[in-house]
């Protein structure tokens, strides 16, 4: 009987809520109602007209966290608010006990970020920040093909995100402003993150940013270069005022809300090769061929197969709240995260390189 119970237990499906009804919140909420693993049993925002999205799903809708939480007891919360809310939200849940996924970045600054991360620690609540990326299956093939050294001892990394934002984006007036705004905390956090997850840690930034394009309070292009723990070199140029097929977005086709082109966004060096990314080829020279800029170079494709990953990331904190598997990023890493993108305005600001703070 205690072992049929066990069974019960562990199969039902995790009881989830979101909160925040905005533009990914909604794309949550849908993705939770479609899958069998979790539930959606509430919804909650504190703008009550997205009670009619709560109405379309069939989800009862809050205009209140606490009462969301006390009312329908889930055993996690999707937080999909706005950056500098994440924290007091997240203390809310680890007040009922509530697991969360927190959206990235974790937090507009670092002591907020550290804030999550303490309430973690002394709640024993289990964090999961939404670096979805790190789900993606190009990104763990980069980073297993980095970290087993198959393109020899890593030499740098080059990254292109260019594409064009539409002006509609910008009628929410956090988008446009410091602090939470900027492509910098939306956007080039997600490259950020990819880098620490397949290159390493990285150590130093120096950063020149532009809002010629828009003029608004907040950038809409950068330049970056870096420095990795490990000695490797990237860099990156970002843009989201420049229309081009140079994106992650665009060219791995992850998600069709975007344009897809059959282009590569990201190129990895090694002492004994080069990968791109999402062609996924890897180039070397063959075996018995001495190295020297007048071989050729063979290419192999690694066959990867594409998935969503927000869907994986969501499988992910179901088996983290089921305590059946560690947070691949958790509160900590996000601050890490965070302090790199923290570091790269802190550089644009100051025209100086700045060194990242752990
Ligand atoms: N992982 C991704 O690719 C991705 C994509 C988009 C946004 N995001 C992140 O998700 C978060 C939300 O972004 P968005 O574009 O959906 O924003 P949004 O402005 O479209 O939506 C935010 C929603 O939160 C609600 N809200 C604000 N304060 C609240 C509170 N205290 N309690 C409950 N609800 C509250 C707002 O009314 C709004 O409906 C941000 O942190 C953003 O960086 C992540």
């Amino acid at each position: 009987m205690a072992t049929l119970q066990k069974t019960e237990e562990m199969t039902a499906p995790v009881k989830l809520v979101v909160i925040g009804l905005g533009w990914i919140g909604r794309k949550h909420a849908e993705l939770i109602d479609a899958h069998s693993q979790c539930t959606l049993v509430g919804v909650g925002d504190v703008d009550a007209q997205h009670a009619s999205f709560a109405a379309q799903i069939n989800a009862p809708f809050y205009s209140e966290v606490e009462e969301l939480l006390e009312s329908e007891a889930p055993d996690g919360a999707i937080i999909a608010t706005p950056n500098g809310c994440h924290a007091s939200v997240a203390e809310l849940c680890a007040r009922q006990k509530v697991h969360v996924l927190i959206e990235k970045p974790l937090a507009n600054t670092l002591s907020e970020a550290r804030r999550v991360v303490d309430v973690a620690e002394t709640s024993g609540i289990r964090v999961v920040v939404g670096h979805h990326r790190r789900h993606s299956p190009f990104i763990q093939t980069a980073r297993s093909i980095v970290r087993d050294g198959e393109l020899g001892s890593l030499v740098g990394a080059s990254m292109l995100w260019a594409l064009m934002k539409p002006m509609d984006y910008f009628e929410l007036p956090w988008r446009r402003q410091r602090p939470g705004g900027g492509p910098t905390l939306i956007n080039l956090i997600h490259e950020l993150d990819s880098l620490r997850f397949i290159c390493g840690e990285i150590r130093q930034v120096y950063a020149q940013a532009s809002s010629a394009s828009r003029n608004f309070e907040v950038e809409d292009s950068l330049s970056l270069s870096l420095l990795f723990e490990n000695g490797a070199l990237g860099s990156i140029l970002a843009s989201d005022t420049a229309p081009s097929p140079w994106s992650y977005e665009a060219t791995t086709g992850e998600n069709p809300h975007y344009f897809h082109a059959a282009e590569n966004c990201y190129h990895f060096f090694g002492t004994r090769g080069a990968l791109s990314l999402p062609a996924m080829e890897v180039w070397k020279y063959a075996p018995g061929v001495p190295g020297g800029w007048q071989h050729p170079l063979e290419r192999v494709t690694r066959k990867v197969i594409p998935q969503d990953p927000l869907e994986s990331q969501l499988k992910h904190f179901c088996q983290v709240v089921r305590n059946e598997q560690r947070s691949l990023v958790d509160a900590g890493d996000g601050m890490r995260s965070l302090a790199v993108a923290l570091a790269v305005l802190e550089s644009a600001e100051s025209q100086r390189p700045v060194e990242v703070s752990h």
